[in-house]
């Protein structure tokens, strides 16, 4: 990565008035996922409202294009298209050479003194270079009307490192109308993150509509209101009290949701999760529960563990339902993968079922994780037939599963891992680094979210999905990663953003640009920039972490050199240990062996957080 200009971390964007109304000078870029190759040239290309555009060999319907066109025009940038290529001119180009290492997704951005060329071998890749040019454009576009808006010079050659970038909802324990799915969809087109999986269905709710069971819907849809309680404290549902709290897409609603992702190039793929997780399937089809089972299930509404319901696996009806199920998903989501959970399935319900317990005897399985297999593979082969591939939580390992289907390693990358030895497709989503339902920040400083563990911006951009000792063959089963936004803790659009954001921008850059490229400093000043941009265009977004850090080098002296370290760009510390007066850190410094030094974080001013301590060893 060629970064010419990144020793001016400070020189940001310079507002210039002139006479003839508003103009602009971007000094300096910030792009996330950083790009592969960024060449810095000199000159400036004005984009001005004298600018035309080009659409090359692009079809005039070409839905890329439909969709620059608007976002152009949101901009106030609405350029004349010209039947041939001019100077001042905004060119989009399919290549006529399929250039190979920039493959279906990458393209290539020219900003020259004569105007800007963007090109690639498709649509899609088109898609991304225009997400990399508004980028380039005032973090404030969407607010202001600049006359003129000065671009630096530049060549940009980008294409992603994994085909996987993944982001995550689940609308089972909060459920999510379509207008906040849809700005989440947004996002993930800004950051060129292109698999949704939408996780639409759990003990909290069944999401999607069934016209089979309509149950579902009507009873396992909806649940009694929490949500002015903590979660970890929701107070007993009384006897007659209205389910009030919940909801469902209907099958047009996610037909307008997938057709919006498509505009995207986001490929949605839903989840039905099974045999575990099942509340809202068990209230309204209280029959699919082992044969045993008299347990009243309802539809949950606070925490639910360990999660005891399970659907029989000895009862043909279950598989008949799922299947009928299926049938009526799969038209729903034109795409490769269907997910079918697997997680969590807690079967102290099959131990004690006939039914579960004949069947295992029957196809002699040696346990019930063999019986889950069983079931998940039943329906694999079900879906098979329509063309799909399932995907699942790493524990339908436990009991094997077929060579075909797709693990999603959330319990670390150790399931990943061997599932990718084993030559199975992996998604790389482990808690620690991807579950974005976890604290970004001390908790004492946060609104309510998943306790006990943190995953800061800086964690998550440490993260990566390709575990070390894998062959070449066996990296190649690592399709990419994703983050999870479970919503336990989070009930309204607002909330979910500023979980997501900035959190996501590090996820996309994990996913998208090379590994020897990642640079923190950089990345935290770009960060700062875009958190300008997604508050212009009203997202919510997370404050970070004030918390400092704190490395050590020991010394031949035996002093400590003790470095300093902060993630939110614009932060000051002040330090201080001993019987010295706190001073501004400008730089490592040295203190004696096990010295106490005590660090404030500032921002804007402000003390943030607390005091921390470090003792220096
Ligand atoms: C999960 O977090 N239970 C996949
Ligand atoms: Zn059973």
């Amino acid at each position: 990565m060629k970064h010419l200009y990144f020793a001016c971390l400070l020189s940001v964007l310079t507002l210039l008035a002139t006479s003839c109304g508003k103009r602009v000078v971007v000094e300096k870029y910030a792009i996330i996922p950083e790009p592969v190759e960024l060449t810095m040239k000199s000159g400036d290309f004005v984009l001005s409202s004298s600018t035309k555009s080009y659409a090359g060999n692009v079809g005039q319907n070409d839905m890329s294009l439909k969709y620059i066109s608007r976002m152009l025009r949101q901009f106030h940038l609405n350029p004349v298209l010209v039947g041939k290529p001019e100077t001042n001119c905004l060119q989009f180009v399919i290549n006529s050479d399929y250039d190979v290492e920039l493959g279906d997704e990458g393209y290539t951005v020219d900003v020259t003194r004569d105007g800007v060329v963007i090109a690639a071998n498709t649509e899609h890749g088109l898609f991304y270079g225009f997400q990399t040019f508004v980028q380039m454009l005032p973090e404030d576009i969407s607010q202001k009307r600049y006359n003129r808006i000065v671009l630096p010079c530049c060549h940009i050659r980008d294409f992603p490192r994994f085909a996987w970038r993944g982001s995550h909802l689940d609308v089972s324990r909060h459920f999510f109308g379509v207008s906040y799915v849809k700005r989440q969809l947004d996002l993930m087109a800004a950051y060129k993150m292109n698999k949704f999986h939408w996780h639409l269905t759990d003990d909290h709710g069944w999401r999607i509509e069934i016209s089979k069971y309509p149950l579902l819907n009507d009873i396992g849809s909806w649940r009694v209101d929490r949500d002015d309680q903590p979660w970890g404290e929701a107070s007993p549902a009384m006897d007659g009290e209205q389910r009030s709290n919940g909801g469902y897409y209907t099958k047009d609603e996610i037909r307008e949701i997938v057709a919006y992702a498509a505009e995207r190039y986001i490929d949605v793929i839903p989840e039905v999760d099974f045999p575990g997780h099942c509340c809202a399937i068990l209230e309204a089809y209280p029959q699919l529960a082992c044969a045993n089972d008299d347990t009243t299930y309802t539809v949950q509404f606070g925490p639910y563990w360990p999660p005891r319901a399970i659907l029989c696996g000895g009862n043909d009806s279950v598989l008949s339902f799922l299947k009928n199920v299926m049938d009526e998903i799969i038209p729903l989501f034109p795409y490769k993968y269907i997910h079918v959970g697997g997680d969590e399935a807690v079967k102290d319900n099959w131990k004690r079922c006939s039914l579960c317990q004949k069947r295992i005897k029957e196809l002699k399985l040696q346990d019930e994780d063999q019986l889950q297999s069983w079931m998940v593979m039943e329906i694999e082969k079900y879906v098979k037939g329509q063309g799909k591939t399932i995907i699942g939580w790493d524990e339908i390992l436990d009991g094997g599963a077929s060579a075909d289907a797709v693990v999603m390693s959330w319990q670390g990358t150790k399931g990943g891992t061997v599932a990718a030895r084993r030559g199975n497709d992996v998604i790389m989503t482990p808690t620690e680094f991807c579950y974005f339902n976890y604290y970004q920040a001390n908790a004492d400083f946060q609104p309510p979210a998943m306790p006990n563990t943190l995953v800061t911006l800086r964690k998550v951009y440490s993260f990566d999905p390709m575990p070390a000792k894998l062959s070449a063959t066996q990296q190649k089963h690592i399709l990419g990663g994703q983050c999870n936004l479970w919503t336990e803790y989070i009930n309204t659009p607002e909330m979910a953003e500023y979980m997501l954001l900035p959190r996501l921008c590090a996820m996309s850059e994990v996913l998208w640009s090379p590994l020897e490229s990642r640079n923190w400093e950089r990345f935290r000043y770009d960060v700062s920039r875009h958190r300008q941009r997604l508050e212009c265009n009203d997202y919510k977004v997370g404050t970070g972490s004030f918390s400092p850090w704190a490395t050590y080098e020991k010394q031949e002296d035996g002093k400590v050199r003790v470095t300093l370290h902060w993630e939110v760009e614009g932060t000051h510390l002040f330090y201080r240990y001993g019987d010295e007066p706190f001073q501004r850190y400008n730089g490592p410094f040295l203190v004696d062996s096990g010295t106490r030094v005590t660090v404030l974080p500032f921002f804007h001013g402000m003390m943030r957080e607390k005091a921390y301590d470090f003792v220096c060893k």
